[in-house]
């Protein structure tokens, strides 16, 4: 099964929701989500990010904290997809060149950050259509 990691800034609003919407999508891949920084360590997902995948009836694990991507995880995941051009510079600039061609971005244009925006809806619509074409891709 191929292992795929979701990674935002925090992994409380983008990459968590990009998270458990694909795993609503599909039962053929790994898949987890991880942060870039160690900024919001050990909290839950954000009540915007929950808000909105209870409006849409997607289930997700309440019990799922933040995280920060370790050296490990570039080992570990066969894809590795920044939520924007920044994460992505990031995990690059965090990581061995030699895990760098499995450092992909989410779509050609960032997820915006619903933490600055406050848009959950947008970010959501942007992420479903999103992890549509990555099932597609991946399975
Ligand atoms: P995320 O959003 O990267 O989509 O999880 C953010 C969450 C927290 C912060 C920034 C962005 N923060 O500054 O703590």
């Amino acid at each position: 099964m191929k292992k795929v990691c979701f990674v935002c800034l925090g992994n409380i609003c983008r990459s968590p929701m990009a998270e458990f919407v694909m795993k609503s999508l599909t039962d053929e891949l790994e898949i987890e989500s991880r942060a870039t920084s160690g900024w919001e360590h050990g909290h839950p997902i954000h009540e915007g990010t929950q808000g909105i995948l209870k409006q849409y009836g997607i289930a997700y694990d309440v019990k799922k904290d933040s995280t920060k991507m370790s050296s490990d995880d570039f080992e570990y995941f066969d894809v590795i997809i920044g939520m924007d051009a920044s994460n992505v510079e990031n995990l690059k600039a965090m990581s061995d060149p030699k895990y760098h061609n499995k450092i992909v971005q989410f779509a050609e244009e960032s997820v915006p950050d619903p933490w600055y925006t406050g848009d959950f809806e947008d970010t959501y619509q942007r992420v479903l259509s999103g992890c549509q074409e990555w099932v597609k891709k991946l399975t």
